[in-house]
């Protein structure tokens, strides 16, 4: 990063913005024909990746000094996000060979509607199928979804209040994540689909619960919280991928802002709203977010400039952000939509955006999956791909709309 960096930042961003005004007195920075750009060159990325990953496996990361793509099975719980990226990306151009990728790789993904052993179902299935059902109206989708809704129930404890996001071989260990808020959107269309108030009961419950106990003071949260199956009560906050137990891992915090977002659009309870504005004020707020928003890979992790950042979390934020603003007033709304462009700008710069051919075929570079394990540093990840891909859709309704 450095000195050189900010110039060619600043650079790229003045190539990428005008201020346009919408009728309703809102902002624009980036220009319609600067979005669309991004999403044709991710499409053409995609069709480089497409030719690499096996048919019946799932596109997650990238191994660039060994030039290998690191693939895996329905099971993994990043199974959902290469299918709902080609989504996205049929949605916006109408590419039928997209659509053809999509559906053909649908078909390995079907199983996991019945997997009962982890909360990341909600993952796995509604990025991929919510998307193909939102699109294309094909009612055999809502059906895959709606199993899987029941399977993710099975997960909810009436003693803890949550769904149980990790199995643990020691059964007096009732694990809850932070991520876990984002299972939550496939309870709420579940409930809607099937008229079954129950399945959004569970949603609100866990998401209530975690309003109360995986949050500090100053908004930020802890990532694992360990709840006592036998009477509900809180054992342990700790971290599983951030840096220590009471640091704010930079997912973690774009997880929780995404899902109280996700839930004020799902009930329009005003808690969730006031939720998602407090943990936006915390990341915009923080004094160690760096110049071009791309949080470190820990909020706590400051070292200097080589410290790994976390482009994952910066595309997930961008997506809430810009979802958040359209339920604010305009003044409200501002800071945290110019917040969601700026990193739009900076994820689609050359330091973020992979050329085509490099980086595997993925889109972004410079993410962090885990940390302390080692595993996954400064490499691409395909949800990066995936919410980036998002924001920039968000996007365009959001032009749409004005
Ligand atoms: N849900 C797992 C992660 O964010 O790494």
């Amino acid at each position: 990063m450095g000195c050189k960096f900010v110039v060619v930042s600043v650079f790229w961003g003045i190539l990428a913005m005008s201020i346009t005004h919408a009728q309703t007195n809102r902002k624009f920075t980036l220009k319609r024909g600067f979005v669309e750009e991004k999403l044709r060159q991710s499409i053409d990325r995609y069709q480089v990746l497409a030719k690499r990953v096996p048919l019946h496996m799932f596109p997650r990361s990238y191994d660039v000094s060994t030039d290998s793509l690191i693939v895996t099975r329905s099971n993994s719980w990043t199974s959902g996000f290469y299918v709902g990226s080609l989504w996205y990306l049929f949605e916006f151009s109408g590419n039928k060979s997209l659509f053809e990728e999509a559906g053909q790789r649908m078909r390995y993904l079907a199983s996991e509607q019945y997997n009962t052993s982890t909360h990341d179902v909600g993952f796995m299935l509604y990025c991929s199928y919510g998307n193909a059902l939102r699109i294309t109206g094909d009612k055999d989708y809502g059906l895959v979804l709606s199993q899987g809704a029941s399977s993710l129930a099975q997960r909810f404890s009436n003693v803890v209040g949550c769904v149980r996001s990790w199995d643990n071989v020691d059964s007096s260990k009732y694990l809850v994540i932070i991520d876990n808020m984002m299972n939550l959107e496939l309870l709420n269309w579940a409930s809607r689909y099937s008229d079954d108030p129950w399945l959004a009961k569970i949603a609100i419950s866990h998401a209530d619960k975690t309003i109360e106990n995986h949050f500090r003071e100053d908004y930020s949260s802890y990532h694992v919280v360990d709840y006592n199956p036998t009477n509900g009560a809180v054992r342990r906050k700790h971290t599983h991928q951030g840096l220590a137990d009471e640091s704010s891992w930079a997912r973690g915090q774009a997880w929780g802002l995404y899902g109280y977002t996700m839930m004020f659009r799902d009930t329009k309870e005003q808690r969730y709203l006031d939720q998602a504005v407090q943990i936006a004020e915390y990341i915009s707020n923080h004094p160690d977010l760096p110049e071009d928003k791309i949080p470190l890979w820990d909020f706590n992790a400051v070292g200097g400039p080589d410290t790994e950042r976390d482009a994952s979390a910066a595309a997930i934020t961008a997506a809430a952000l810009l979802e958040l603003s359209t339920f604010l007033s305009p003044d409200a709304a501002e800071k945290y939509q110019l917040l969601g462009e700026e990193i739009i700008i900076s994820l689609s710069s050359p330091r973020y955006y992979a050329n085509k051919g490099e980086n595997g075929g993925f889109l972004i570079k410079h993410a962090t999956g885990h940390m302390p394990a080692g595993s996954e540093v400064d490499a691409p990840l395909v949800y990066a791909d995936y919410y980036y891909i998002e924001a920039l859709v968000r996007y365009l309704k959001l032009l749409g709309d004005s």
